[in-house]
């Protein structure tokens, strides 16, 4: 049996970032992976990122994980979208998630036979609403899937009621997906006091987010996503410092709500 737990880890988003730019995305990816990053999320849904990840992934694929869904309305279209990430990902992909739940008691079953196949390591869910939390826990009842990912930042805060208690009880790995705050571009724009960034022992607010968010020992990867090489790098050294105390993570917190005028 595959090791469940993939960290805690800073791993690298691709939504809206790569688009299918493949040089762009060998730019990030490689300055990601110089800075330890082993686990890239993907998706069938983020306009070519997929690809640009493959071709990005040249001679680097070695040791790491690939991320990716299924995002299909129909058995034929998933197994199509799987027969592309195999060639584009070398044959394998470390954990195939059903993307927002689409048709996931259909995909399942097939999705399971590839992973008895040694095609797939894990399976894991996603979605990105907490109003579809209740059937992620259905889901993951099922004891089918060994992974979860859900949004988790100091402003989207609903996993912790049901899924991150559901998620330990299960063993089932969590990957937090818009540890920045997602598309909100205010949320990322908290000017540190001084005085703040000693307490917090930070550099930046963006390295204050991903390591309170990594300070929930529930918490095994943050897929910060970047179109930056500069950034893929700042954002991979936030899971080499130490966790929050209780005291860090509740400035993070009050900062993140007067942020958004709370
Ligand atoms: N399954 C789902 O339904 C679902 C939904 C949403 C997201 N996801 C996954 O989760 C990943 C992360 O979520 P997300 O992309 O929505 O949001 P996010 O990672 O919270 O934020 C991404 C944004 O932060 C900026 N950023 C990155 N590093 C930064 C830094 N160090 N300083 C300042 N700004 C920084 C990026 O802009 P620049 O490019 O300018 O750096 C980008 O606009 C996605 O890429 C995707 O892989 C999954």
């Amino acid at each position: 049996m595959e090791e469940r737990r993939l960290g805690p880890v800073v791993g690298l988003g691709t939504w809206n970032t790569f688009d299918g730019d493949a040089r762009l995305a060998r730019e990030v990816v490689v300055a990601a992976f110089e800075a330890g990053v082993r686990l890239v999320d993907t998706s069938p849904m983020y306009h070519g990122a997929e690809g640009a990840l493959g071709a990005a992934l040249d001679g680097l694929r070695e040791g790491r994980v690939v991320a990716t869904k299924i995002w299909a309305r129909s058995l034929e279209e998933g197994r199509s979208q799987f027969a592309r990430q195999l060639e584009w990902f070398g044959g394998r992909v470390e954990i195939e998630q059903v993307h927002n739940l689409v048709l996931w008691r259909e995909h399942v079953a097939w999705l399971e036979a590839e992973r008895e196949a040694g095609r797939i390591g894990q399976l894991g869910v996603t979605h990105y609403q907490s109003s579809a939390f209740d059937e992620l826990a259905v889901a993951l009842r099922t004891g089918r899937f060994s992974v979860v990912q859900v949004p988790y930042n100091p402003w989207e805060r609903e996993c912790e009621r049901l899924l991150l208690p559901l998620a330990q009880e299960l063993g089932v790995a969590v990957i937090a997906m818009r540890p920045l705050g997602g598309s909100s571009e205010g949320r990322r724009r908290v000017e540190l006091t001084r005085a703040q960034r000693d307490e917090l022992d930070v550099e930046s607010w963006p390295e204050a987010l991903l390591r309170w968010v990594l300070s929930d020992e529930r918490i095994d990867a943050v897929i910060p996503a970047t179109s930056k090489p500069t950034r893929a790098r700042e954002n991979a050294r936030a899971g080499e410092l130490p966790v929050f105390t209780e005291e860090q993570r509740a400035l993070v917190a009050r900062l993140a709500d007067a942020r958004a005028g709370r």
